[in-house]
């Protein structure tokens, strides 16, 4: 399987891309940002809009992230031309006529999981994904730490859908069936299998959880993941987090967030921090481990096997994204397929692996 979009630095496909979060943009700022070999300069207006330049000013090229917010427009700091959110100068202090071409590339932007999040097109044909449980919830956000790994973005996403390395990194007993659903540039991953029962802690887990446990993984655009964790067990609640991407350099910026319903009162309250708190748990328990295998890994799919499935389909979804303007270059038309591992995209089940254990299944998932 060559890489056409898949793990190649010089495209960036088009989706959401985290920029920061919401409240380091207050009313009448403006900041600078490397994102996807681009400098974009966003700034909130006296509306509190948020809108997304590309950040050298056309005049001489400052960066318009030093400039100054003027009403709904940036100034640059320069000579003090100003733009609107679409991009246009408006405004050049010492002559009244505009020249033709004093206009920069406009982002579409939305604000959503305590983030900004950008689009590299003026208008974006999708807002940023949802869980389908949560969607019309209001929302309580907490936001991690961002993580640096040393390679592409479609590689730490691998990690979500690898089940082979439940076992053998994290020594999880695992037996989960895929199912595998694509919308669009959205996909749906679903593990899902028995809980065993073969010791008093897997006894006891069936007790409280159920006979089985499932997690799903909804990755949107090839730069954002969706993880909801205890799906098909008994007492708990799901448990929400999404890992969102953002390449930088060669390097890959991810940035945990975790999220649950808004629960009324105050012990609405506590049991949404205490479920936030145990998924970042979750998520911390085993993360250090998979760090070593993405500082240092040089990505290949050639000897991929048939347990290897749920990555085969992730590649060729990733394959079929749209490249941004953001690219260096076009992506080379795919190769036919070939062998036994091209499989087709729509709905499929793989052969059972082996045993879970449930605690465990909220764990090992993060990139
Ligand atoms: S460089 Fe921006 S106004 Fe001159
Ligand atoms: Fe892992």
């Amino acid at each position: 399987m060559s890489s056409t979009i898949f793990n190649n630095p010089d495209i960036v496909a088009k989706g959401w891309y985290f920029v920061c979060a919401s409240q380091l943009l207050s009313i009448g700022s403006v900041k600078s940002f490397a994102l996807c070999g681009q400098r974009i300069a966003i700034f909130r207006g006296d509306d509190g809009q948020v809108r997304a330049l590309d950040a050298y000013c056309p005049h001489m090229g400052t960066d318009l992230g030093i400039g100054s917010v003027d009403g709904n427009q940036v100034r640059c700091f320069f000579h003090h031309w100003a733009f609107d959110g679409e991009g246009q100068c408006q405004d050049i202090p010492c002559q009244d006529h505009i020249p033709l071409g004093a206009q920069v590339q406009p982002y579409a932007t939305q604000e959503k999981y305590g983030f900004i999040w950008i689009y590299p097109d003026k208008v974006a044909p999708t807002t940023v994904a949802e869980f389908d449980e949560l969607k019309g919830q209001e929302l309580v956000v907490v936001v991690d730490k961002p993580l640096t790994r040393q390679c592409h973005h479609h590689i730490c996403m691998i990690n979500g859908i690898d089940v082979q390395h439940l076992q053998t990194v994290h020594h999880l007993p695992v037996d989960l069936e895929l199912s595998l659903q694509q919308q669009g540039e959205q996909i749906d991953f679903t593990l899902s299998g028995e809980l065993l029962n073969t010791n008093w802690r897997e006894r006891l887990a069936r007790a409280i959880l159920g006979p089985r446990y499932a997690y799903s993984m909804r990755y949107a655009h090839g730069c954002l993941g969706l993880l909801t964790m205890m799906q098909e067990v008994r007492w708990l609640p799901k448990l929400y987090m999404l890992y969102a991407y953002r390449p930088v350099g060669n390097t890959t910026v991810i940035q945990p967030i975790y999220v649950t319903q808004k629960r009324a009162g105050l012990l609405g309250a506590v049991m949404a921090h205490l479920l936030l708190w145990l998924t970042r748990l979750s998520y911390y328990a085993l993360r250090g481990e998979d760090g070593k295998i993405y500082d240092n890994i040089r990505f290949s799919t050639e000897r991929l096997l048939p347990v290897d499935a749920p990555i085969v389909h992730y590649v060729k979804y990733v394959n079929g994204l749209v490249p941004s303007r953001w690219s260096r270059s076009l992506p080379k038309p795919l190769p036919r397929e070939r062998g036994t591992l091209s499989a087709s995209s729509e709905s499929f089940e793989t052969e059972s692996l082996s045993v879970v254990s449930p605690a465990s299944l909220a764990e090992g998932i993060g990139g």
